[in-house]
């Protein structure tokens, strides 16, 4: 098998450790990229080059890939796995939260990729292996920001896929279902900060969270025993049919014979 140049992110921990372990250990060139450079370290000894990284920040991204570039002459591959849950009803997860939900889950992504590009067509060839989630697929209770980020990860690698074919470059998605790592404790973490229950010093109901409902500790408990996507115990969706007279489209509900006006 082939040795190839792998810039992976998210390896400190979960899925990016196991993930740049098993590629060092069958000879790839593997480096690792994560914030925390401590827990890094430790992949040291199973043959993962450690690199800091922060994805929100474009110059830490451009210096990681020209660390990977000056190193090794090239890049073969990227594996975009950097990524956290933030949980919360979208009346109480305040936008700065959300637009960082989407810095690291999309643009930290996106980043790493319009930078590696260049290197990948030069030489002809590349895989650029995206990290969504079985949630970029479907929607669970107070995860619309997660959701959104995930969806987003879908369409961009489904588009780059597209554009990317004829320079020899293959983009690859991956969705995983739940996998016990520390992502569910994260997603909790966060799920607790924007549920807290209004103070009683907050003189305004209106300041007090939305997302107070029996979800949110049903949602953490699960959260904490991993798995992020729960079935959650609600009643049935009861859906009311349309009647095909009032569907957009569709001649209005006879009108003529009823004299009323078009
Ligand atoms: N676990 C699941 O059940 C599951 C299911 C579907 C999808 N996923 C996806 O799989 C990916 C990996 O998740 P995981 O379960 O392995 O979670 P994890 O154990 O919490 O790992 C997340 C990784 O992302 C890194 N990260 C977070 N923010 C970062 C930033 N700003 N810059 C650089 N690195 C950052 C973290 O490193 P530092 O904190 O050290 O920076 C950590 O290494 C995520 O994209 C997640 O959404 C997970």
């Amino acid at each position: 098998m082939q040795q190839k140049v792998i810039l992976l992110t998210g390896a400190s921990s979960g899925i990016g450790r196991e993930t740049a372990i098993r590629l060092a250990r069958q000879g790839h060139h593997v480096y690792g990229a994560a914030r925390r450079l401590q827990l890094l370290q430790s992949l040291q000894a199973q043959g993962v080059h450690p690199l800091q990284l922060d994805v929100t920040d474009p110059s830490s991204c451009a210096a990681a890939v020209q660390a990977v570039v000056s190193a090794e002459g090239r890049i073969d591959v990227l594996v975009n796995n950097a990524g956290y849950g933030h949980f919360g009803a979208v009346e109480d997860v305040p936008l700065s939260e959300a637009r960082r939900q989407l810095e690291v889950n999309l643009f930290g992504l996106a980043c790493l990729t319009r930078l590696v590009l260049p290197h990948m067509r030069h030489q002809h060839s590349g895989r650029i292996i995206n990290t969504s989630s079985i949630g970029g697929h479907f929607t669970s209770y107070l995860g619309a920001w997660y959701h959104v980020s995930k969806y987003a990860v879908e369409a961009f690698s489904d588009a780059l896929r597209m554009e990317l074919r004829p320079h020899g470059i293959h983009v690859v998605l991956i969705e995983p279902s739940s996998i016990r790592t520390p992502w569910g404790e994260i997603a909790a973490q966060h799920l607790e900060e924007v549920a807290q229950p209004a103070s009683p010093a907050s003189p305004s109901s209106s300041s007090s969270p939305s997302s107070s409902v029996p979800l949110v500790p049903f949602l953490l408990a699960r959260f904490h025993r991993a798995p992020p996507f729960p079935p959650l115990p609600l009643p049935p969706l009861t859906v009311t049919p349309v009647p095909t007279s009032t569907r957009a489209g569709a001649p209005p509900p006879s009108s003529a014979a009823s004299g009323a006006p078009a």
